[in-house]
This record gives C-alpha cells, sequence and structure tokens, in this order.
C-alpha cells in the first residue's frame, strides 16, 4: 500500500544547500543516488535548464512509482533505475549519460517508508519486522534476524549499529521470548524492548534498536563503503559529490573517504620522500559537514540528525 501521507508530506533534507553546490552546470547531468520520491531531483529541475539530464535509482519499486509519477512532467526527467547505488556500473550502462557534474547520495530510508505500517520500520505502528529497501529482491528480513540470529550478535548490532547501551540485555530478552513464540511483528519487539529499558528511556532504545535492524537488514554500512570509491569514475572533472547522512556510523564512513581521497601522498612519514604517486580524486568543499538550519528544522523534524559533506572531483 503506498502510503498517500508520506508523499504528500515528503520534504527533501537540506534541498537548498544541495541544489546550490551541486547544480554547477545548469545544462549538465545530474544522479541522484537514492531517489526515494524524487524530491532532491525535483529541486534540481527547477534550478537547471530544459536541456539539463536527471536520473535517479533506489531499491525500493513502490518509491520509484510514486517518484515517476511525481517526476513525469519535468522537462529534464530521464528516468530512475531500480536496483542498489552499489550496481552503478551496470546502472550506468542503461542511460544516456556515462559521467555526470552532480551525484547524491541521501542515505538511509523515507518518511515514505517510515510511515507504511507493512514495511515494519517504525516502532509506532504494528506491523511485519521486515525492514527491507526492497521488498521485492527477497534477501533477509528484520524478522530473520529478531529469529534467527544468536544471541551475542544480535547484542552486537544492536551495540554497534544502534550505539544501545542496554544491547546485551535486550538481545537475551529476544532470546528468551523467541523460544516461546515467534517474534512477528514491530509490537512484540516494542513490548521486549520495554520490558528492558527504564521507561524514560524507552523511545530512544526504541529508536536505536529499530535503526540498528534496518543497517543490519539492508548492510547499509557496507553498501556505502563499498559504493564511495567507485563514484569518482562516474563524475565528470570538476564535477560534484553530495552526501547527506544521518549518524555518526555514516558520516564517518564519508568523511574518512574524503579525506583519503583528497590526499597526494599515503606514504609511511618515515620514507625521505613519496614514493606512492597518489593521484587525489577529490578536494573537499565542505570542511565541516553542513547541517540544517534553524527554519529547516521547524518544517521538518526528520532533518534534525542530517549532515551533508560535498567534494569536487579532480
Ligand atoms: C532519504 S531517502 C531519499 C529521499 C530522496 N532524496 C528524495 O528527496 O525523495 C533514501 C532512499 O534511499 C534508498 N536506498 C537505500 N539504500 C539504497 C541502495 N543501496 N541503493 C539504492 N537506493 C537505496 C531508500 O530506498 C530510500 O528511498
Amino acid at each position: 500500500m503506498v502510503p498517500q501521507s508520506g508523499s504528500k508530506n515528503h520534504i527533501p533534507v537540506m534541498a537548498d544547500e544541495v541544489v546550490s553546490y551541486l547544480a554547477t552546470e545548469l545544462s549538465g547531468a545530474y544522479l541522484d543516488l537514492t531517489s526515494g520520491l524524487g524530491g532532491h531531483l525535483l529541486a534540481l529541475s527547477k534550478r537547471l535548464k530544459p536541456e539539463a539530464r536527471l536520473y535517479g535509482v533506489d531499491r525500493d519499486l513502490e518509491a520509484i512509482t510514486e517518484a515517476k509519477r511525481r517526476l513525469a512532467k519535468v522537462e529534464q526527467f530521464e528516468t530512475i533505475y531500480h536496483s542498489s547505488y552499489t550496481e552503478i556500473g551496470s546502472i550506468v550502462d542503461e542511460f544516456k549519460d556515462k559521467k555526470f557534474n552532480g551525484i547524491l547520495l541521501d542515505l538511509g530510508f523515507s518518511t515514505f517508508q517510515l510511515e507504511d505500517e507493512s514495511r515494519g520500520f517504525s516502532f509506532q505502528q504494528d506491523g511485519p519486522l521486515d525492514m527491507r529497501f526492497d521488498k521485492a529482491g527477497g534477501g533477509l528480513t528484520a524478522r530473520d534476524i529478531i529469529n534467527g540470529w544468536e544471541e551475542e550478535q544480535l547484542g552486537n548490532i544492536f551495540f554497534k549499529y544502534g550505539e544501545e547501551r542496554q544491547a546485551k540485555k535486550i538481545a537475551s530478552a529476544i532470546v528468551r521470548e523467541r523460544q516461546k513464540q515467534m517474534i512477528e511483528r514491530t509490537s512484540q519487539l516494542k513490548e521486549i524492548v520495554k520490558s528492558s529499558v527504564y521507561n524514560k528511556f524507552l523511545n530512544k532504545s526504541l529508536a536505536r534498536i529499530f535503526q540498528a535492524l534496518r543497517i543490519a537488514v539492508n548492510s547499509e554500512l557496507e553498501k556505502l563503503e563499498s559504493v564511495l570509491p567507485l563514484l569518482p569514475d562516474y563524475l565528470l572533472s570538476g564535477g560534484r559529490l553530495a552526501v547527506i547522512s544521518f549518524h555518526s556510523l555514516e558520516d564517518r564512513i564519508v568523511k574518512n573517504f574524503l579525506k583519503e581521497e583528497e590526499k597526494s601522498c599515503i606514504c609511511p612519514p618515515r620514507l625521505p620522500q613519496c614514493v606512492c604517486n597518489k593521484i587525489p580524486r577529490f578536494k573537499i568543499l565542505t570542511r565541516k559537514a553542513l547541517v540544517p538550519g534553524a527554519t529547516e528544522l521547524e518544517i521538518n523534524r526528520r532533518a534534525k540528525s542530517a549532515k551533508l559533506r560535498v567534494a569536487e572531483r579532480i
């Protein structure tokens, strides 16, 4: 089911900043690798000339259908491809443009996905423990992880991906409960977390546990780590990469990647002269990550943890 409210409420995060950093060539080609409902593509279209080209990629077929509907009358809109951004090589083979003036990664999930209870992303609604971005593609669900993974593995993902202090306690409560019955629904998981943490920390713990599961189900950090080094090959010289992340784990990966890419030498300091011949591929344009302004936060609470980093292809 398509949650209409999600699509109506959809506000792309830091859209003004993304457009002003990315849209350097008004007749150019732009690729949103996480196009969601097409909010950033729409914002870009308003700045670009009619002959510019806009492309999208998303793992979520329902989001693609909705984005295509929203972009149908946009002159510069080319297509949205259903795939993971890690497949950028074969995706771009299908496009007219092979290199881009701007590439965007707007990580994580959308309000559209969060508000659809049948996707299981939200602890505020009862739904099946699913959490896959790509429902059509099969693969691991949150239900598989909750009912199948060892207690230690559960504790590890809650701690590592959710930074939840009660990770072990919650993992052990899950294992006790699943010996009695299968844990199939978000409401069951919510009850288990409730029994393991103080009430005043409940919402924060629930948010962390649900975040950790979503990251694990979709291999989000591994995918981010594997796509970043591929991107310089798909940017024109002077083209820009913009990445919006929503938690410190993602942001750290992006920050470290860009720092390494900017270096012109990675030789050990004890060597008298450079032998690595490293060629920097990016120049960082945002020394400190940009964050949303107060006006944006007033209208879009979801933007509150967003961080935007931008770099230019050398
Ligand atoms: C924050 S939303 C993007 C919103 C979009 N920029 C807009 O303005 O409408 C993140 C999107 O990334 C998609 N996504 C997550 N991981 C992905 C991956 N590995 N490959 C492609 N899309 C992915 C999700 O399905 C979701 O639609």
